[in-house]
């Protein structure tokens, strides 16, 4: 007696063709995608003009807050990303018995302050502004002074870096200020509590490489 085969799988249903044009070309080799370059040329209007704020996000804040407080963030935020930026040349660049010491403390306030240009980059978005962010503007804005691109004694790099944070300093207690005035609580809390308080604890730490007698003289 015949017994039925149980083993057999059921027919897999025919898979639908594909187009052509979908995944294989006519002679059967996969099609060459290519991403279509230099839109950028060719691009409309931005989505939004660097300078300007929206009220896109419903955060109780009227126009004339929201530009001021970005105005000022953007400006915190070039001067941050600048002293990152040096944290980093100097972390590289020093030289001296001190090597080891400040190419830690350097690279560790690089880390500290790249936290910061994201939370001021991101509390100018929430404000409806635009975050300014590549070096050729950074560099427009920034007030700290531009330093060699020499390599300097390790007295100097402590002496160019306590200036820096003391523009940051200055500035962070006049937007503060600012920011109370107008009502905006996030953007002073951020000035306070964030850059100001990093700031200051680094220029304790910096300070304290500052001796009367130096390791090392220019
Ligand atoms: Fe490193």
């Amino acid at each position: 007696m015949a017994t039925k085969d149980t083993t057999k799988k059921p027919a897999a249903k025919a898979a639908p063709k594909a187009s052509p044009t979908a995944s294989t070309t006519t002679n059967g080799q996969a099609p060459s995608v290519q991403p279509v370059l230099n839109q950028q040329f060719n691009a409309p209007a931005p989505l939004q003009k660097y300078g300007t704020v929206s009220q896109r996000l419903p955060i109780g804040l009227n126009e004339k807050t929201r530009q001021q407080s970005v105005n000022n963030l953007n400006q915190m935020l070039a001067d941050t990303i600048t002293l990152r930026d040096l944290y980093k040349k100097h972390h590289w660049q020093v030289v001296g018995p001190t090597f080891y010491q400040l190419h830690l403390l350097y690279d560790k306030h690089y880390e500290e302050q790249s936290v910061l240009v994201d939370t001021i980059a991101e509390r100018i978005q929430i404000l409806g502004g635009v975050a300014v962010a590549m070096a050729h503007d950074v560099a427009e804005l920034a007030s700290i002074p531009r330093p060699p691109r020499d390599r300097e004694e390790a007295p100097i790099q402590v002496s160019r870096l306590l200036e820096a944070h003391q523009i940051i300093l200055k500035n962070c207690h006049d937007f503060a200020e600012q920011a109370d005035e107008s009502g905006d609580d996030g953007s002073n809390d951020l000035f306070i509590s964030e850059v100001l308080r990093a700031n200051e604890m680094q220029v304790w730490f910096v300070s304290e490489h500052v001796v009367d007698t130096p390791l090392v003289r220019s």
